[in-house]
């Protein structure tokens, strides 16, 4: 990766101070900060004036362009093609809306399948469209040691009445990688769709839906040093035969017939400049392959990170991490309980050293059920590329004082 101290001064959030010392934002989990390209690619957007879509004039002209490059920009991430994205507010607006569409499709005796390993946006949406529909909900389950969502535990639940698998690229409060492809293979077997989760994934691994074969997928740019803007990915096919519920003046085409009401068009500007500033640390001819390269720089670096924490964490009694003791099969996030302590005291008490992290269940409430921990949640520390070395090494120390 190119110099750390280069890459952190292109984020203006990451000179915060608290009490005369840099901030440590540890809280990417919880959304990332924004590169300058990005908050440059907003504004520049907002100074030049923008119109709606369609008009017979140069400020609607560019912002067609705008959305028509962050399609490009998020096919790129994905693996996909630009026909194949549509944005909306954020991921959960998504989930959403495609529940609602595909819950029209399912009938009475049919199944889907949810993860106890996912984030309610991936959950609840589902439950509720599943209730409307009449049809059951399964769960797959995962093993509180390690934290791993296993194809096996999605294979036990599926069968040929399941039309759905909802699942995870990676866990948001513990940080686990289910083996995606291999899910999506489960899925298909049966004639089930997929929809994938990837929020918590997408600043940390390449997505490839290509590779994946996933049906669905969605990811919020603000998790990737960009805007608050949700980017949903569907195989064409479905994106054009499944009818989501639209305004009927609104386009009946794929995909913007997935977009509902207008659309941040700074954001969509800002978007762009994201996915290109994660292109930048990579190297290739197209802008896909720098993504493909950069993300192998990126998960060399957070490994490093990875290893740093979790040697310490290993050394202090006092804590426990949920979820797997390696950096390997792993995003750097770390779930965390410290002895004797609440996990919003402990929060609480790094956030006036100027650590910044997160605590409670962090929207993952079936994991945080699952693990016994529902009323109080755990302590998240999660690192992105832009953390240092330093911060771990502030961190773990602030951690044994904790337990002191
Ligand atoms: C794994 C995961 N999925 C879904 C969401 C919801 O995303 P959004 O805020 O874009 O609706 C989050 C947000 O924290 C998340 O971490």
């Amino acid at each position: 990766m190119r110099d750390i101290n280069e890459i952190r001064g292109e984020f203006p959030a990451l000179s915060r101070e608290v009490d005369g010392r840099t901030a440590a934002y540890l809280d990417g989990p919880g959304g990332t900060q924004v590169h300058a390209s990005v908050i440059g690619a907003m504004s520049d957007f907002m100074e030049r004036g923008g119109s709606n879509l369609g008009g017979p004039f140069a400020s609607s002209v560019e912002t067609d362009l705008v959305l028509r490059d962050a399609r490009a920009a998020v096919a790129d991430l994905f693996g996909a093609s630009p026909h194949e994205v549509a944005f909306g507010q954020n991921m959960t607006s998504l989930t959403y809306q495609v529940s609602r569409a595909l819950g029209r499709t399912w009938r009475s005796g049919d199944n889907i399948v949810v993860t106890r390993l996912d984030h309610d946006a991936n959950v609840a949406p589902w439950m509720q469209a599943a209730a409307d529909a009449g049809v059951a909900v399964r769960f797959a389950d995962f093993d509180p040691d390690g934290c791993v969502l296993t194809v096996d535990a999605v294979a036990a639940v599926v069968d040929e009445r399941t039309r759905l698998v909802a699942f995870s690229h990676a866990s948001n409060a513990v940080g686990t990688i289910p083996p995606v492809a291999d899910i999506v293979a489960v899925a298909h077997g049966v004639g089930a769709l997929t929809y994938v989760d990837a929020v918590h994934y997408t600043p940390h691994g390449l997505v490839d839906v290509a590779a994946t074969g996933t049906d669905l997928l969605a990811a919020s740019a603000y998790k990737w040093f960009g805007p608050h803007t949700g980017c949903l990915f569907g195989k064409s096919d479905l994106l054009e035969s499944i009818a989501p519920y639209k305004l009927r003046p609104s386009p009946d085409t794929a995909p913007d017939r997935w977009e509902t009401g207008t659309q941040s068009f700074e954001s969509l500007a800002g978007v762009t400049a994201a996915i290109d500033y994660i292109a930048s640390h990579g190297e290739g001819a197209t802008r896909r392959e720098k993504i493909v390269d950069a993300y192998r720089s990126i998960i060399e670096y957070e490994a490093r990170l990875s290893d740093r924490f979790l040697a310490g964490i290993a050394e202090m009694p006092h804590t426990r991490l949920f979820g797997l003791p390696t950096s390997t099969g792993r995003t750097p996030t770390f779930a965390i309980e410290v002895e004797g302590m609440s996990a919003g005291a402990a929060a609480g008490e790094l956030g006036r050293q100027g650590i910044f992290t997160w605590s409670g269940n962090y929207y993952a409430l079936e994991v945080m059920q699952r693990l016994g921990k529902g009323d109080n949640g755990l302590l998240r520390i999660g690192f992105v590329h832009y953390n240092t070395l330093d911060e771990v090494d502030r961190t773990l120390d602030a951690l044994v004082r904790l337990g002191a």
